[in-house]
Formats: structure tokens, C-alpha cells, sequence
């Protein structure tokens, strides 16, 4: 066995080595933050065991990697009483409540001794429950009403940071029970990704990272889930068998060493006013974390006096949350006007007398689209509270009707786009209006900024404010242009010097080699975000196919529905999108094909045949797709690019359509052949 996970061994060994070495992998890379190995080698280990178990079912566990990309949806989610019913906490908002709160815990215990607490960020987040039996993750669930919640195991089990197993180094026992709780959450970075991503495929985006993690958890399909960048922190136990503690502190040291991701801003054991001074430092570093957290938890330490403080009706004697006051302010509505994205959504924007919020000057907030403005009847010269969640864009939570003077004027959303004077038209069923004109120079703007972003061409340096003076100064009139750019030209912008110039030439140089799904979804296509990219890419392998699919072709795929079908077929069909595609291969774009080394046209390519071919023997229709390059293997699996099927196909038809592998005909073979393998 090699670290690489090739082995020719037995396949329930191969198996069991390949979940270790990816349960190790994801563990290094999601907990600690610190890979051992490269995407690409994490990929081929994951494929590597998704094909084992495709060949032999029986060997899939409850605790498989592969779980993580989702499971068949559900009817509805099961529900479970917890073991120990999951409380809520009491609120301090000042000193003051704190010390309150200090007294009668003194008092309850009949102590003079100062009480030591451990404290730690108050994630906003879900709280969730996590069960694990014999060190394997049989269940989880949410809190509920904090004593019967859903069962969302599926769901949890495509969070990439917690463990399926649980680690044993080290330690002399493993509970064979333990619950672990603690907050899924969604990063600020992540949830901004998210949204936009949403945004483009036409969806509403989520108000907050703390919805967009509930939303994600309460998907009956994991699949969409495990779409979705959910992270946890563990902060607790509820009930465990065959493991003391005497310490909270001391829990979640033990959490941490059997595998869970607990937040690294713990504060140890501390007396009060030490937790007080704590609670400064995290109030004043705030916005400066990853993720967003409405507050302190400080938890009594030391178990025995836990137990011993009990619980009111909804909440322990032993813990509080000492809240961070709201990021909110009041200022005025100086103006609205219209923003207008890449697929000619227009977005109204409040423009406020500026204020601080949370230490950051706020001066323009997102009012999201028509409907909202009529429902919190926003009005020119209203004052308004805004709020600002981490660095989110702020936004208008409410109108302060009271501070009405009489001099507000509604606000009436246009019917002509602002930036290229054609019509913002609302399509049934959408709650935005969109500007008609696919030249508008905002959408132009908008789809190269999307074109050049992370997960598409990844361009680095060609954000905004760049491409708005390269289409302002008509030197880009479409992503194409990008890679004729000129690197005298960019240097004789505004504010470009040489350096920034051959920076911003470098980086597109770079970009020129692509990976298929990325480049499918830079395409821009509506209602194309990274997901279904990722999903067409699979499917059609290469662009030509995807180019020549017809709406049946992709509506054979389960997560594609006719929304997406149809708007990749216009998209193929509208010539200027073809010809935009030709430039940049002209230009030298390379899509890379997994696994293919160039050379003949069907290098790395790989066929099974199943069926009767009339026009020649099996033999020589495998001796001539390797003549080409290709491979010919005998069982399908999700590496097999195409099934051709002849009369009477066997069951290797309807596992290449289980799997998403493209099928071919005998006529499209021939066809292949004629064109010399061209797919
Ligand atoms: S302890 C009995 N610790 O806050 C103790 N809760 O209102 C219960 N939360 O439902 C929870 N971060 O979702 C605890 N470090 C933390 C937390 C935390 C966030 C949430 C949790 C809980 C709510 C309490």
C-alpha cells in the first residue's frame, strides 16, 4: 500500500485504506488548516474510492468520504428527542448583568471564592447536535425546541469539518457514546461568494450568513447542502458513556484532540474581571474576524459546581451570553438609485448620510430589489436603521415612520435602465427588473468582472475599477478582448503603472489554461453557477458537446430542469457567445480534459461498448477508438466518457445513465471515426 492509496489488494482493503487516507486528508485540511496533499491528489483518492464502492455497493460504510457530496433526498426529516434537552442562554448586555449574574451563582454555591470561567465567542450561527457511537457519527440533528429537533444527518455529514470517526490519538479510552454540540455557520467571505453566485443564477440571495446556514441545513436534499460552505464549531457535550471530565475547558480540549474544529479564540479558565477585559478584546477585534459572532459565552468551569448551579426552565445557572451591542444605526436616506448587474438585474441602492457602524464608515446600503422597498416603504429623506453584519454590504432593516416630517418622497422604481436607456422589464415570476439590453455597458461590465473572478478565470488584479476603465475607454467590448490585451495600452492607463501593467498580463497569461467547469461557468450563462458548471462539465466532458446539446440531452441530466437547459441552448445558439468562445481559443485559452495528454484525438477518452454494432464486429470497433487513443474498458464507472450502445444494450446502458456518462449511438460513433476522432 502506498500513500497514494494504489494498492492492488483486496477491494474491502483498498476501500477501508482509501476512507483513512481521506478522512486524514480532510481532517488536515479542514480542521487544521494545513493540507498534506494537493486538491488534485485529494480528488483522485475520492474518485478512486467512489469507484470502488460504484463496483462493489457493499462496500459502502455509514462513515464514507463519500457521503460528503450528499445522499438521495428525503420526504421529510425524522425527528429526536435529545438525550439532555439543549438549552438556551440568558442575556447580559452590560458589566453590570455580568457581575449580577457572578453574584447569585456566588450565592447559590454559598462562596466567597472567585469563580472560574472559561469564555468563548458567541457564534452566529445553528446550533446542532452531533451523535457518536463507538467513535462513529451514527446521527445528528438540530435543537429544535430544544428537546425533540430534526434529524439532518445527511446534512452534517457533508460538513467537511466534522469528523465521521473520531480520533483516537492518544488517548486511552473513546467514549462509546458522546454528543457533541456546537454552531454551523457560514464565513463572511463565504457567504459573500454565495450570494453572488445566487444572484447570477437569478435566485434571491440570502438576508444573512446565519439563513443562508439555517437554509442550507434545512435542505432535504444533501446535495444542495454539500454545495454550500458549511463550517462548525464545537462548543459542548450533552450526554457521553465511557469518558469523564471535570472541566469544560478540559471538554473541549478533549473535542479538539478526537477531531472537531473548536473555535481557536477560547479563553482559558479565568477569573471575571480577566473575562471582562476579554470580552473588550473580542468586542473591539470583531469585524475582524472570518466570521460573524453576536456575543461572549462564559461558562462556570469546573463541572461539580455546574451540577451544582443547575438550570432554570430554558437556560443553565452556569453559563450566559454576554452580548456585543448591535451594529446598527440610524441615519438618513440622502437618495436610491439603481444598480445594474451582469444579467441586467437592477438593484436599488440607498444612498445615507454617512455614518459609523461598528467602527467602519456606512454610506450606502442595499435596499435588494422593488418588492422590498414597498414593503418597508422606504422614502427619500426617511431616516432609516441600517445595520451591518461583519462586512456584509449594510443594509435598511427599517423605516423610523415616527421621525416623518412630511417631506418624503416614495420612491418609484424606473422603467428604463439608468446607465443604457433601454427597458428595465419584471419577468413573471421574478422579483427583480431587468434591463433588456444585453450591450448595456453595466452588464458588459458585470460579466467581465465574473469572467476574470476566483472561480472562474481567476484573473488576479482584474476586479471593478479595472474593467470599468478598460469598457469605459472602449479598449474591452468582451471577455474575449481580455487576452488581446496589450500591456503598453494597460500601462498607459490612469493610476496603472508599468509594474501593475505586466502584473495584470501576467495573471491573464496564467489564466489562459482552464479547467473545463471553470470555464463553463466564466461563460456567464443565467442560471449557470458553479454547481451545475461543475455538473454540465461532468457530463459533456468536452465544450463541443456541451455546445451541440440539445435541451433533451441536458434535461437527461437529474439536476438540470428547463430553466437551465434552455438557457444554455439560447446561450450556444446566440452566434455572438460562439464567436466570443472562438476568439479566446484563438487566442490561446487551453481547456484542460482531466486525465488527457494530448496527442490523438481520443487520448484519454474511454469507451464501453454494450450491444450488437451492425456495421462491425466489437473487436475492430475497440482496435479503432485505440488506434485514436482512446480506451476501451468493460464496466462502467464514473471515469467511462461514453457508452455506445448497439441493439439490445445490456445493463451498462442503464448504469451509464445512473451515471451521468454520456451515450452515444453507433451512428455517432461512425461519425466519430470519420472525423478522425473529433468529438
Ligand atoms: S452554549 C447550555 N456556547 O447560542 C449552553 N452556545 O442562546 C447552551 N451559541 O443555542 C449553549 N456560540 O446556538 C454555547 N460558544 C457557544 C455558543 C453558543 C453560539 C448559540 C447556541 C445556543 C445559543 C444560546
Amino acid at each position: 500500500m502506498t500513500e497514494t492509496g494504489k494498492t492492488g489488494g483486496k477491494p474491502e482493503e483498498r476501500a477501508r485504506v482509501l476512507r483513512e487516507l481521506l478522512h486524514r486528508h480532510n481532517y488536515a485540511y479542514y480542521v487544521l488548516d494545513d493540507p498534506e496533499i494537493s486538491d488534485a491528489e485529494y480528488d483522485r483518492l475520492m474518485r478512486q474510492l467512489m469507484d470502488l464502492e460504484r463496483a462493489y455497493p457493499e462496500l459502502i460504510t455509514a462513515d464514507s468520504p463519500t457521503h460528503r457530496v450528499g445522499a438521495p433526498p428525503l420526504d421529510k426529516f425524522g425527528t429526536v428527542t435529545h438525550s439532555v434537552p439543549m438549552l438556551s442562554l440568558e442575556n447580559a448586555f452590560n458589566d453590570d448583568d455580568v457581575a449580577a449574574f457572578d453574584e447569585r451563582a456566588r450565592r447559590i454555591l454559598k462562596t466567597d471564592d472567585p469563580i472560574r470561567y472559561t469564555a468563548e465567542p458567541k457564534m452566529d450561527g445553528v446550533a446542532v447536535e452531533l451523535v457518536y457511537e463507538e467513535g462513529r457519527l451514527t446521527e445528528a440533528s438540530t435543537r429544535g425546541d430544544g428537546y425533540t429537533g430534526e434529524l439532518i444527518t445527511q446534512n452534517i455529514r457533508t460538513i467537511h469539518c466534522v469528523p465521521m470517526v473520531l480520533r483516537t490519538d492518544g488517548l486511552s479510552t473513546v467514549p462509546s457514546r458522546l454528543e457533541v454540540r456546537g454552531e454551523v455557520f457560514i464565513s463572511i467571505k463565504d457567504f459573500r461568494r454565495l450570494n453572488e453566485n445566487r444572484l447570477s443564477m437569478g435566485e434571491a440571495p440570502f438576508a444573512n450568513p446565519r439563513n443562508a446556514a439555517a437554509g442550507s441545513l434545512r435542505q432535504l436534499d444533501s446535495r444542495i447542502t454539500a454545495q454550500r460552505p458549511l463550517d462548525m464549531f464545537c462548543y459542548g457535550i450533552g450526554l457521553v458513556t465511557g469518558m469523564e471530565f471535570d472541566s469544560h475547558y478540559k471538554i473541549l480540549q478533549t473535542l479538539k484532540t478526537l477531531g472537531f474544529r473548536v473555535s481557536p479564540d477560547i479563553k482559558p479558565p479565568s477569573r471575571l474581571n480577566e473575562i471582562l477585559l476579554y470580552y473588550k478584546d473580542l468586542l473591539h477585534r470583531r469585524h475582524e474576524f472570518p466570521y460573524e459572532m453576536d456575543g461572549m459565552v462564559l461558562k462556570v468551569d469546573d463541572l461539580r459546581l455546574q451540577k451544582e448551579l443547575g438550570e432554570k426552565s430554558r437556560s443553565p445557572r452556569w453559563a450566559l451570553a454576554y452580548k456585543f451591542p448591535p451594529s446598527q444605526e440610524t441615519t438618513q436616506v440622502l437618495g436610491i438609485d439603481i444598480q445594474i448587474g451582469r444579467t441586467g438585474v437592477s438593484t436599488p441602492v440607498a444612498h445615507l448620510r454617512p455614518v459609523t457602524v461598528g467602527g467602519v464608515t456606512v454610506s450606502r446600503a442595499t435596499l435588494h430589489n422593488e418588492d422590498e422597498i414597498t414593503k418597508k416603504d422606504v422614502r427619500v429623506g426617511d431616516t432609516v436603521l441600517i445595520q451591518r453584519a461583519g462586512d456584509v454590504i449594510p443594509e435598511v432593516v427599517k423605516v423610523i415612520t415616527a421621525k416623518r416630517d412630511g417631506f418624503q418622497r416614495p420612491f418609484e422604481m424606473p422603467s428604463q435602465c439608468p446607465v443604457c436607456g433601454s427597458g428595465l422589464v419584471r419577468l413573471p415570476g421574478e422579483s427583480a427588473r431587468r434591463c433588456v439590453n444585453v450591450n448595456c455597458s453595466a452588464q458588459i461590465k458585470g460579466g467581465i468582472v465574473h469572467f476574470a473572478s476566483r472561480g472562474a478565470f481567476d484573473m488576479e488584479g482584474m476586479g471593478e475599477k479595472l474593467v470599468t476603465r478598460l469598457v469605459d475607454k472602449k479598449l474591452v467590448t468582451s471577455y474575449a478582448d481580455l487576452f488581446l490585451l496589450d500591456k503598453a495600452v494597460l500601462a498607459g492607463l490612469d493610476r496603472m503603472g508599468e509594474k501593475s501593467a505586466q502584473n495584470v498580463i501576467e495573471a491573464i497569461e496564467k489564466s489562459k489554461e482552464i479547467s473545463l467547469p471553470r470555464f463553463i461557468y466564466a461563460l456567464g450563462i443565467r442560471h449557470v453557477g458553479e454547481y451545475i458548471a461543475g455538473i454540465l462539465a461532468n457530463r459533456f466532458k468536452a465544450l463541443e458537446r456541451l455546445k451541440s446539446a440539445t435541451v433533451d440531452d441536458l434535461m437527461d441530466i437529474d439536476q438540470v430542469g428547463p430553466q437551465v437547459a434552455e438557457s444554455v441552448r439560447a446561450f450556444f445558439e446566440n452566434s455572438r457567445n460562439v464567436k466570443n468562445i472562438e476568439r479566446m481559443l484563438a487566442a490561446g485559452v487551453i481547456i484542460k480534459t482531466t486525465g488527457s495528454s494530448s496527442g490523438r484525438a481520443l487520448t484519454g477518452t474511454t469507451f464501453v461498448l454494450t450491444g450488437t454494432l451492425d456495421s462491425m464486429p466489437r473487436s475492430e470497433a475497440k482496435a479503432r477508438i485505440e488506434a485514436l487513443g482512446g480506451k476501451v474498458a468493460t464496466s462502467v464507472s464514473a471515469k467511462t466518457t461514453y457508452v455506445v450502445a448497439g441493439k439490445a444494450p445490456g445493463s451498462k446502458l442503464a448504469m451509464a445513465k445512473a451515471l451521468g456518462v454520456g451515450i452515444l449511438t453507433e451512428a455517432q460513433l461512425l461519425d466519430m471515426f470519420l472525423r478522425g476522432g473529433k468529438q
